[in-house]
């Protein structure tokens, strides 16, 4: 567990719907089973993870160049990757309650070739505890189906991609013609994936439409494993020094032979404790060549020093970016007694700055003074040019605070009387709760300086 919270992430979810950070996707119709909204608040939070990661992995390197690729591909990119063949999920249901569950949902399945028919009698559904009345397990592709054009039929049907990557193996072609790169060198690429999964759950920790953030990086064969430890190290970076999460949440799974995917010789999940439990946040694969040899089979890579004809390796960090929102909730949520406030507790979200939606809120001491409110909003335009900023003159200072430490805000600046006199504000500082004076003159660097 992140910590002794109880319910926190129950409190995480009200807290989303409260602020504006994850509303349930279709409420005023009742909802759509398992699909969120990100709200006005959520959606910077999200864009901040997302131009962080595209500024480190993308834009800093040399080695790297992005893409962003259709959402619907042709199908026999998904012929070709694997994907309709074997993108599946085996399901079983619950004869008595009808409930429906992935396999390895039930405890005591044996997944894989090990299975047989007679384990099903002692098997006990996770719902209704019935033993021994579940149907048979069968598969079930995870994929998305719809039609291009007018004309409902087979010849007519593709599906919405199920990662992002196979457009970075698709293009690979055109990237190297563009951009003149050589191995080894990645394509990246940030956008939405969609699975037709069997379970979603768990907020927006498992969706049927998702976000990932992914790396294809294409070395030679012969060093594939010292390109695996350079993105195992990267990813752990990532997650620590950026995400800011705690390193104790994180852990590494090697994942055994028979539970990787179809196309990985290696693959290394990075899990993080949420409430419900420890699972899965990325994951890093060796791709082998599996993708570019299937999409380019009379095509070979050549290289430019050598002339040499191969297909290059691939090793693929993959981030999910919903599961990054959620984890850095799930680290950053924090409920506290307020010492200046003798015994009153408050829940804070201690979000890097980086991360925060708002990077400071300004408030004119009292709303009723024209001169403060003046100032404020004076000193709010300005740095709204820079950065995202957050006004407030409702209330009192003290519920001011409190509003703003629970939306992660970790700077709010006070313009008060002195300020009219001075030119300077109070800044109190989110964690700490202490204050200070700064010229308003030098606000602009503060909050430089603090990003
Ligand atoms: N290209 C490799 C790939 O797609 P994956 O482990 O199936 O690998 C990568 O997915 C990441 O995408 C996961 O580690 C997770 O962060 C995210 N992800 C996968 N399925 C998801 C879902 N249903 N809802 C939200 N995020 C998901």
């Amino acid at each position: 567990m992140v910590k002794e919270n109880d319910n926190l992430m129950e409190k995480i979810v009200s807290l989303c719907k409260r602020r504006g950070f994850v509303f349930p996707g279709s409420e005023i119709y009742g909802g759509l089973a398992n699909s969120f909204d990100y709200g006005p608040l959520g959606v910077e939070l999200k864009n901040n993870i997302k131009n962080l990661w595209w500024k480190r992995f993308v834009q800093q390197r040399d080695d790297m160049v992005g893409i962003d690729a259709a959402l619907i591909m042709n199908p026999k990119v998904w012929e070709k990757s694997g994907h309709l063949k074997e993108f599946h999920d085996s399901l079983m249901q619950c004869r008595k309650c009808n409930s429906i569950f992935r396999d390895d949902e039930i405890p005591d399945f044996v997944v894989g070739p090990n299975f047989n028919v007679n384990d099903l009698k002692n098997l006990k559904c996770p719902k209704c505890s019935q033993k021994g009345n579940f149907t048979s397990p069968t598969l079930f592709n995870l994929m998305f189906e719809t039609n291009l054009g007018p004309v409902k039929d087979n010849k007519s049907k593709v599906y919405f991609r199920p990662e992002t990557a196979q457009a970075m193996f698709v293009d690979f072609k055109n990237v190297l013609e563009t951009s003149r790169k050589k191995i080894p060198f990645g394509i990246a690429q940030i956008g939405k994936a969609f699975r037709n999964e069997i379970t979603p759950g768990n907020f927006i920790f498992r969706t049927r439409e998702f976000e990932q953030m992914e790396i294809e990086y294409f070395i030679k064969e012969n060093e594939w494993e010292k390109w695996f430890e350079y993105w195992q190290k990267e990813m752990q970076n990532w997650m620590i020094d950026v995400l800011g999460l705690n390193k104790k949440h994180i852990h590494e799974l090697e994942v055994p032979d028979d539970e990787r995917a179809h196309y990985s010789k290696r693959t290394i999940d990075f899990e993080y404790d949420f409430p419900f439990g420890k699972e899965e946040l990325y994951g890093l694969a060796y791709r082998t060549d599996f993708d570019l040899k299937n999409h380019y089979k009379e095509e070979p890579y050549q290289d430019a020093e050598t002339g040499e004809k191969i297909y290059p390796h691939v090793v693929e960090p993959t981030f999910g970016v919903d599961r990054s929102v959620l984890a850095v909730l799930c680290d950053a949520y924090v409920e506290e007694k307020d010492p200046a406030e003798d015994g009153a507790s408050r829940v804070v979200l201690k979000l890097k700055t980086s991360l925060a939606p708002y990077k400071a809120a300004v408030f004119p001491l009292l709303a009723n003074k024209p001169e403060l409110v003046k100032l404020a909003r004076e000193i709010y335009d300005d740095l709204r040019k820079d950065f995202m900023v957050a006004f407030d003159d409702r209330g009192n200072i003290g519920k001011r605070y409190y509003s703003q430490d629970e939306i992660g805000t970790p700077y709010c600046i006070t313009v008060d009387f002195g300020s009219l006199e001075n030119g300077d504000v109070t800044i109190r500082n989110r964690d700490t709760m202490k204050q200070e004076r700064v010229k308003v003159s030098e606000l602009n660097s503060f909050l430089n300086g603090k990003l």
